[in-house]
C-alpha cells in the first residue's frame, strides 16, 4: 500500500472510475485510490476480477462494480452511472483498460486489427473522456490515461499499438487545454510492467518469462515495473498535490525511455 498520510495526496470524499480496475496497472490504481480514502468504480468486460476487487479492497462501501465493454456507448453510460447512483458524484476517471494486438511489421497490419486496436486504445478513452467531463466539471475534477512508454519513440513491431496510444497522449493534452481550468488532464507513460498483457502477443509461457527477463535487464533501474509504481504516480496525478498539473504525459519506466 502506497503511504498516504499527507492530506493533499489523500482522494477522502473523491470518487474514481478506474476502467480496467479489476486486474494489473488498474487494480493497483483503485487499491492506491481506496487507500487514500477514495470510494471507485471498477470496470472491465468480466465481472470474476471486478467481483474479487470488491473483495480485496474493503467490500461494497469503498469499491462498486460496472461490468461492460469501453468500446460501447452503452456500457460506458452504465459506468458513469454506477458512480452517480451509488455516490452521487465523479471526481476522477483513469482510463486504464487496453490492450495490445496488431503487434508485428506495419506492412502486415490487417485492417480489422487495427480497426479493433483504437477502437479499445484511443477512441473509447476519449469518449469516455468527453462523457465524463460534465460530471467532472461540477465540483472539479481530473481525468488520467494510461498509455505506453512505446508512444514516445519508434518501437518496431508495435506500430499499431504505439500508434494508437501516441493518439492518447495528445488528445489529452488538447483536452488539458479544454477541459482547464476545472478539470486537469494527465497521460502516464508505463514502461515495462509485471500484469497479465505483458507478452500476451508471444505464443508460450517460456517466451513471456525470457522477455521479462530482458526487459529487466534493459532497464536502467533494473527490474520490471509493479503495478505499484504506476499506482504511485496515478495517485500523485489524480490527488490535489498535483492541482497545478496538467497536459504532464509522465514516463515511469524504470529509465527505460532514455535508452
Ligand atoms: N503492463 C505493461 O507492460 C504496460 C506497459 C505500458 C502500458 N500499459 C497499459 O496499461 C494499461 C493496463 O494494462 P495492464 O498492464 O494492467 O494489463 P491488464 O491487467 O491486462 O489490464 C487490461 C485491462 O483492460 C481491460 N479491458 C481490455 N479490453 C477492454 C474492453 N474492450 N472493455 C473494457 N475493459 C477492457 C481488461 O479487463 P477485461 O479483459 O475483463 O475486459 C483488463 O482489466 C493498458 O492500457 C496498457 O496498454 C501496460
Amino acid at each position: 500500500m502506497i503511504p498516504a498520510s499527507s492530506p493533499e495526496f489523500r482522494l477522502d470524499g473523491k470518487v474514481a472510475l478506474v476502467t480496467g480496475g479489476g486486474t494489473g496497472i488498474g487494480r493497483s490504481i483503485a487499491e492506491a485510490f481506496v487507500g487514500a480514502g477514495a470510494r471507485v468504480v471498477v470496470s472491465g468486460r468480466r465481472e470474476e476480477p471486478l467481483l474479487r476487487a470488491v473483495e480485496n479492497l474493503g467490500g461494497e462501501e469503498h469499491v462498486a462494480v460496472a461490468p461492460g465493454d469501453v468500446t460501447s456507448g452503452v456500457d460506458r453510460g452504465r459506468m458513469l452511472d454506477t458512480a452517480v447512483r451509488t455516490w452521487g458524484r465523479l471526481d476522477v476517471l483513469v482510463n486504464s483498460a487496453g490492450r495490445v494486438g496488431a503487434t508485428g511489421p506495419l506492412e502486415r497490419l490487417q485492417e480489422d486489427e487495427w480497426s479493433a486496436l483504437l477502437a479499445v486504445d484511443l477512441t473509447a478513452p476519449l469518449l469516455l473522456a468527453k462523457e465524463a467531463l460534465p460530471l467532472l466539471r461540477k465540483q472539479g475534477g481530473s481525468i488520467l490515461n494510461i498509455s505506453t512508454g512505446a508512444s514516445l519513440r519508434p518501437v518496431s513491431g508495435f506500430g499499431a499499438y504505439a500508434a494508437a496510444k501516441a493518439g492518447l497522449n495528445y488528445v489529452s493534452q488538447v483536452l488539458a487545454l479544454e477541459a482547464a481550468p476545472r478539470v486537469r488532464v494527465n497521460v502516464i507513460c508505463p514502461g515495462g510492467t509485471d500484469t497479465p498483457i505483458f507478452g500476451t502477443f508471444l505464443e508460450s509461457e517460456e517466451k513471456i518469462a525470457e522477455i521479462k527477463k530482458r526487459f529487466a535487464e534493459m532497464t536502467p533501474l533494473g527490474r520490471l515495473g509493479h503495478p505499484r509504481d504506476i499506482a504511485a504516480a496515478a495517485l500523485f496525478l489524480s490527488s490535489d498535490a498535483a492541482q497545478w498539473v496538467t497536459g504532464a504525459v509522465l514516463t515511469v519506466d524504470g529509465g527505460m525511455n532514455l535508452e
